[in-house]
């Protein structure tokens, strides 16, 4: 009897020991998988050294087809108001990589060491690209794999390239200080009126929070998101979900981050200031008081005449001139700010000039070149 109760321990033992070793087997095996399946073609790039990118403030974006003037606009916006130096990592289609070579070059040779940039070629998984491609706007989707594209760079600002910096981006990427342990990311809410909200009352997915996240600027920092394992979670959850997440990428986020709260630090919405925020009255009250620092003209409220703030401030960038003075862009916002058509948003004027006001009343110096 003892030495029968003994035999089976030990065939228990036998058995529990071949599962382990499966097991162990088995999610090694699936890791590789997956692994295999979330790889990119070499696109043939080369590293920056680390002086390049040292102590500069990192600002990103994605763009492809028509959106290059639009996105031009970003980079110039940044350099009106910074007073550090800037590098740019830009993921293009082959047809605009020439175009920012050009332009972005002799605005080099105009501010020297105050611009630097690379350029990348639109990546996407093997697996599933064409998928990817036609998410939502064409190639937004490349900033989920961002993390891996990049090994070499720590933390970066990633922006829509319909937005425009009114400040230096260096505060805003002081922000990456107040992460605590457990925050990878940084956004804003997509707002938070209950009323008005579209998360809670249209999303067919899980969304984070109360009323989600909008996407359109986000502070990535790209170390934690590695460790995280961002880019294994966002191809199973875009095939699940992708008849069900209109907004695309913004929706994967707010997927993954439905379930890891934690993960992410809010930013008030003065750093994505949207026409959601101002177009039935003030919805944003840290604009008003402290003033816009990032205006998002998404739904192309920069282009679509319906917002005459938004484009006022849009145009006086556009025309500013590199290397020119910054104050100039500050009066040219004045004037189409004053004579813009009446509108909900243009009621709130202030909250648009405050921080460019702020930030360039410090500069009585014209740029020395
Ligand atoms: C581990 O699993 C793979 C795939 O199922 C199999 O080909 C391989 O022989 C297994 N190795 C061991 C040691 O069981
Ligand atoms: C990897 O891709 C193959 C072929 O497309 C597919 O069968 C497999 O399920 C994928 N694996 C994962 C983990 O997505
Ligand atoms: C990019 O450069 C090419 C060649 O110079 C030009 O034909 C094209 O219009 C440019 N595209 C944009 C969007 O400026
Ligand atoms: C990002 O996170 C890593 C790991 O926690 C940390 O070492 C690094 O300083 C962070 N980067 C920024 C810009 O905060
Ligand atoms: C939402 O609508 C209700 C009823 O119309 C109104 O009383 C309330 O003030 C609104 N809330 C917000 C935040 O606008
Ligand atoms: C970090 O902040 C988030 C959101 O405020 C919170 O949920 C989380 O518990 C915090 N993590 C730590 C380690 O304090």
């Amino acid at each position: 009897m003892k030495k029968k109760l003994v035999k089976l321990f030990l065939l228990l033992c036998l058995l529990s020991g071949c599962l382990f070793l499966y097991a162990i087997n088995k999610t090694k095996y699936d890791k590789r998988r997956f692994e295999d399946n979330v790889t990119f073609k070499n696109n043939g790039y080369t590293m920056p050294t680390t002086s390049q990118i040292k102590d500069r403030v990192i600002i990103s974006f994605v763009v492809c087809d028509s959106r290059f003037t639009e996105s031009l606009n970003v980079i110039k916006s940044s350099l009106i108001f910074t007073s550090t130096p800037l590098y740019f990592i830009i993921f293009t289609d082959d047809k605009l990589k020439s175009n920012f070579s050009l332009t972005l070059n002799e605005w080099k040779d105009v501010l020297g060491d105050k611009l630097d940039f690379e350029l990348h070629k639109i990546n996407f998984p093997e697996a599933h690209s064409e998928e990817w491609l036609n998410l939502f706007s064409k190639c937004a989707a490349q900033r989920l794999f961002i993390p891996k594209l990049i090994p070499h760079i720590d933390a970066m600002i990633y922006v829509d390239t319909d937005s425009l910096f009114l400040g230096p981006p260096q505060h805003l990427w002081d922000q990456f200080s107040r992460f605590n342990a457990t925050q990878i990311s940084a956004m804003s809410l997509e707002d938070d009126n209950p009323n008005v909200s579209w998360y809670p009352r249209f999303a067919k997915h899980p969304f984070y929070g109360k009323y989600g996240l909008n996407s359109g600027v986000m502070l990535m920092n790209l170390t934690r998101m590695r460790d995280f394992g961002w880019v294994d979670y966002v191809t199973p959850i875009m095939l699940k979900y992708k008849l069900y997440i209109p907004w695309g990428d913004q929706d994967i986020i707010n997927i993954i981050f439905h379930y890891h709260e934690k993960a992410v630090y809010v930013l008030s919405c003065r750093y994505n200031y949207r026409t959601d925020q101002c177009m039935y009255g003030d919805a944003c009250s840290d604009a008003t008081k402290d003033g816009i620092f990032i205006l998002h003209g998404s739904r192309r409220a920069f282009h679509n005449h319906k917002q005459p703030a938004f484009e006022a401030v849009y145009r006086a960038v556009e025309e500013y001139k590199i290397g020119s003075d910054p104050r100039i862009v500050l009066e040219k916002m004045k004037e189409y700010l004053e004579v813009a058509p009446e509108s909900n948003c243009g009621n709130l004027k202030d909250a648009f000039l405050k921080v460019p006001r702020h930030t360039l009343a410090g500069s009585n110096e014209k740029p020395d070149r």
